[in-house]
């Protein structure tokens, strides 16, 4: 099974809906200087909700090589819910992914896998693609327990979901303690749990979807270091925060190959 790595660039709250179209721009611009060949690498921006109509505007009709997404999705459908963005609103406006259980949703919004599920849910019933989020805080780690705590994150996340949307979907490790710190797991930390994730879908499905579904790593990704954490067998892709918002730097992460 040859999956497709998949680079994604996380915006969180940076960026705003006009400095979104630079932005898109200048990534179209430093991805065609590189020769960017979508058969080996997806592009991928994640950009707060205020910006997704500008980022679709410039991307979709294959304007642009680029697939575009959204940090968040409502566990409901529609109605009284406010501040709340549903399924439907966002694949409208042409969102292929929604991610979903980041660590600074589940730290600051107390989100619960519980949730992390219904919201998967959500984003797979309107259409598009759920990239879940998990990953340990630096106590786990210290005490060794970052496997169990993340595959059982993983687990509870994906419950009751098919086999056919597993296979589909994609999963982003996160150990928080590399997040926006500058600190990157070693390729080997990385590879350790992206496997035993893999390892845990075989068990809770088959081995044909754990081969499918893309398990990308996070955390200080750089141009730097992305070439070392890619050529481990079970990382199929990163999702990017910092490095993301800078043109030059993110097209040379997606073409890293
Ligand atoms: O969603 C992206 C991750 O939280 C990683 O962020 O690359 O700034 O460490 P970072």
């Amino acid at each position: 099974m040859t999956r497709t790595p998949i680079l994604a660039g996380n915006w969180k709250m940076n960026v705003n809906h006009l400095d979104a179209v630079t932005l898109v721009q200048d990534l179209g611009q430093a991805l065609a200087e590189a020769g960017y060949d979508k058969s080996k690498a997806e592009a991928v921006v994640i950009p707060p909700f205020t910006d997704i109509r500008s980022v679709q505007v410039l991307i979709d009709g294959d304007k642009l090589p680029i697939a575009y997404g959204a940090q968040d999705i409502s566990a409901h459908d529609d109605g009284a819910y406010t501040g709340e963005v549903s399924g439907t609103m966002l694949s409208k406006l042409g969102c292929s992914y929604v991610v979903v259980g980041h660590s600074e949703r589940r730290e600051y919004h107390e989100e619960s896998d519980e949730l992390v599920n219904a919201k998967a849910k959500k984003i797979i019933e309107a259409g598009m693609t759920p990239i879940i989020c998990c990953g340990e805080p630096l106590d786990v780690r210290k005490a060794g327990k970052h496997v169990e705590h993340t595959v059982g994150q993983i687990k509870a996340d994906l419950d009751g979901i098919s086999a056919a949307d597993v296979a589909k979907l994609v999963i982003a490790y996160e150990p928080i303690w590399a997040i926006g710190t500058g600190e990157t797991a070693t390729a080997d930390d990385a590879q350790e749990v992206c496997g035993a994730i893999r390892k845990a879908v075989a068990e809770m499905y088959d081995e044909a979807t754990a081969e499918s579904v893309r398990i990308q790593y996070g955390g200080s990704v750089k141009p730097g270091n992305v070439v070392e954490i890619m050529s481990k067998p079970d990382v199929d892709g990163a999702l990017v925060g910092g490095a993301s918002l800078k043109a030059a730097d993110f097209a040379k992460i997606v073409t890293f190959y």
